[in-house]
């Protein structure tokens, strides 16, 4: 294929180096003609491991050269990849004056070329920047029309800096933010030898991967630090202590609790939380990721409590009030919490929970709802029919399978308020996830 790249940074160069390798005729833009005189010499205008014997090879075999004339550059590829700057601003905002300048150019040269053209951006760009800049940009410079004229991508780049040769031949996975299908697969023949997975998604969404990963990256630093340095506090080895957390990969690093929903409760996380945390106060440790676990997990609770009570309604039927499905246990339940402030703010509640039965439960639990909550038990119902007949908001609390049926089920008037995802619909309508 033959690419143009704009932006002969780190990600520009590698890519150039890595897609002249692999066969295809790639031109190089960079308004710093220090840059596209290196590339035309054939040195590397980055120190990267492997990309100086890359760059100096596809340059003498002719796939590679660089240029400051975008139109060249565009009337002479079938697809141009954005990799310039996207600083931060002063305030941290993120700074797209280069991704605009770049579009303004690249959209006046596909205003002159008949073939379909695609551009991606690879750039890190917030949610939102393809559709408020990048697609308006292109369609107001070229005068056609994203997705029908030319089609546009947002393709996140995963390399390192480092180990970027490597990083790109073997990314954790490609994730395309398509337009159209027909741009989506043009690129898709770009990585057809990678072994990584694949995604193809919309655009909004591969924006907002490449921020949920590297904002994932930094919490898992600053993650490791705190412990590490509570772990140093009490003469033990952080490293040790993270070498066997990383073993664990069923629990620890895996896709459990990565839902987005609810907060947290039960027995053990709240208590072990805030133990751990005022024994780093009480160690004089300041660890503000750590100590922000437990308000930010109250945040949810208030969130949720806010979407019932701006249903507006006074009758609240409960589905699901153990801190999760399968499960008697009340024990620092968020929803019991919810229920609480219902109750406090005068809202008449029907609870229903096939796990938490009084009649059946026994120990711990028995003594929890008798003793400590025992208002909330006169408000058990025994099946969900009895809370869809009386309330108008229903709440969905955990994910018993038998709540899947809710929204065929429902009357007009009525409106759920899904803390846990029992639906894929988005919000609307009679339906609000609580962050979906
Ligand atoms: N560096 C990394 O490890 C890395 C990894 C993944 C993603 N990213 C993202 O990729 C993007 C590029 O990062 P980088 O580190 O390669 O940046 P960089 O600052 O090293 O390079 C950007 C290049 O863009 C050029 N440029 C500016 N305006 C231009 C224009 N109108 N036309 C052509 N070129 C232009 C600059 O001259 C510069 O050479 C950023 O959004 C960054 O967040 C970087």
């Amino acid at each position: 294929m033959k690419i143009s790249i704009f932006g002969l940074g780190y990600v520009g160069a590698v890519s150039a180096g890595c897609l002249a390798s692999d066969g295809h005729e790639v031109i190089g833009v960079d308004p710093n003609r220090t840059k596209v005189d290196l590339i035309n010499q054939g040195v590397t205008p980055i120190i990267e491991k492997d990309i100086g014997e890359m760059i100096a090879a596809t340059v003498k075999s002719g796939l590679l050269r660089a240029t400051v004339d975008v139109r060249d550059a565009v009337l002479g590829s079938d697809m141009s990849l954005i990799c310039v700057g996207t600083p931060s601003q002063l305030n941290g905002n993120l700074d797209l004056s280069h991704v605009r300048k770049v579009c303004e150019q690249i959209g006046a040269a596909i205003k002159d070329k008949d073939a379909f053209h695609v551009v991606v951006a690879r750039s890190t760009m917030l949610p939102g920047s393809m559709s408020n800049l990048v697609i308006p940009t292109l369609e107001a410079a070229s005068g056609k029309k994203a997705g029908v004229d030319f089609g546009v991508c947002n393709n996140p780049e995963f390399l390192r800096e480092g180990t970027a040769v490597y990083d790109y031949y073997h990314p954790p996975k490609t994730v395309i933010g398509e337009s159209d299908e027909r741009a989506g697969a043009l690129l898709v023949e770009l990585y057809a030898k990678m072994e990584a997975p694949l995604v193809r998604t919309n655009v909004e969404t591969a924006e907002m991967v490449k921020y949920t990963d590297n904002t994932w990256h930094a919490v898992k630093v600053a993650f490791a630090n705190e412990i590490g340095n509570i772990c140093k506090a009490v003469g033990i080895d952080g490293h040790k202590v993270m070498e066997i957390f990383c073993q664990d990969t069923k629990l620890n690093l895996s896709s459990y609790y990565m839902k987005p929903g609810f907060a947290f409760g039960g027995s053990c996380l709240p208590k072990d939380v805030r133990a751990l945390t005022y024994k780093a106060r009480s160690l004089d440790l300041d660890l503000p990721l750590l100590n922000s676990i437990l308000p930010s997990n109250q945040k949810q609770v208030d969130k949720g409590l806010k979407m019932i009570m701006d249903k507006g309604a006074r009758k609240v039927g409960i589905l699901g009030f153990s801190f999760k499905a399968g499960t008697d246990d009340l024990r620092e339940s968020p929803l019991v919490d919810v229920i609480e402030h219902l109750l406090g703010k005068g809202y008449e509640l029907k609870l229903y929970d096939k796990n938490v039965n009084l009649a059946a439960l026994t120990g711990a639990n028995q003594d929890y709802i008798l003793n400590h909550i025992p208002h909330i038990s006169k408000l058990m119902v025994d099946s969900m029919e009895e809370v869809l007949a009386f309330a108008e908001t229903i709440v969905v609390g955990n994910g018993a399978a038998e709540f899947k049926a809710l929204p065929g089920l429902l009357k007009p008037g009525q409106s759920v308020v899904d803390l846990v995802r029992i639906s894929t619909e988005q919000s609307g309508g009679q339906y609000d996830g609580i962050c979906w």
